[in-house]
């Protein structure tokens, strides 16, 4: 079963709830805190382009992708009014893009669907050659704690006026692998609702592993964030932020 496909559709109306203007902001508030004036951007896993959206706002130049194109056309409606974006298909594990960038970013925990560690070794080396130097990479992950202890082995209903959905979670302790059962019952205009399922899975990474795996890619600065801050994360953060500098 792949993920992010009819799902798409409705990916923004359940989201209501994350603020990328905010999120944004926060990108920015890095760029600040390390002295850097990025002008290139390339976007990892863009996904219906939200934060794309609010960094086209502020000017950067960008190019996004995802590997769903579902979510791709929905972040084409959405940012087609924009000069400085461009939109591509492609994969967070062997992209290759004819360009090199200030930053590469990528948020919503995007690097958790990166299920094994020879694929994230690949996506790092990737995110760092298509960096110029000084360039920085910055990145969220859904932590091992969250994972196995908040959404792993809970089941969680969501009721709305038109999409009831469910999400039942399994954690698998040897793979280290939360596992996603998506139900959805979306109401169509006549009234009646039509069915659909969705299976994702992330991986849950230890932020030990997640440094020791950017330094091998060739990083040779790697500081860690609780999201939205610039607090050190601690072992029952939810969601850390990775800055990690060429
Ligand atoms: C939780 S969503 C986040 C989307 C977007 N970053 C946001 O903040 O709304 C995860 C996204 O990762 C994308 N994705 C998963 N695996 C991918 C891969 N290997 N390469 C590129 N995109 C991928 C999915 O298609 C989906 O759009």
């Amino acid at each position: 079963m792949r993920s992010y496909q009819e799902f798409a559709s409705l990916y923004d109306k359940l989201m209501d709830d994350y603020d990328y203007f905010m999120w944004s902001n926060y990108i920015i508030d890095l760029f600040n805190h390390y002295d850097l004036k990025p002008r290139d951007i390339l976007e990892m896993a863009c996904g219906t382009g939200n934060l794309t959206y609010h960094l086209a706002n502020n000017r950067y130049n960008l190019v996004a992708f995802d590997l769903s194109s579902e979510m791709l056309a929905i972040a084409y409606e959405k940012l087609r009014k924009f000069k400085n974006v461009k939109l591509l298909n492609q994969n967070m594990v062997n992209f290759n893009i004819n360009m090199n960038f200030d930053c590469v970013v990528s948020v919503c925990d995007s690097i958790n669907y990166i299920l094994n560690e020879e694929e994230l070794l690949k996506c790092f080396e990737n995110a760092y050659k298509h960096l110029r130097n000084n360039g920085v990479f910055i990145f969220d992950i859904n932590t091992y704690y969250k994972l196995k202890n908040i959404i792993g082995n809970n089941t969680f209903i969501e009721d709305r006026e038109d999409i009831f959905y469910t999400w039942q979670n399994y954690f698998d302790d040897d793979k280290e692998l939360c596992e996603f059962y998506l139900t959805f019952f979306k109401r169509n205009e006549d009234g009646l609702y039509i069915r659909f399922d969705e299976k994702h899975i992330e991986k849950a990474y230890r932020s030990e592993y997640i440094i020791e795996i950017l330094k091998k890619a060739g990083f040779n600065k790697v500081d860690i964030y609780n999201s939205f801050s610039i607090e050190n994360a601690n072992e029952t953060s939810e969601r850390i932020n990775f800055v990690a500098l060429k």
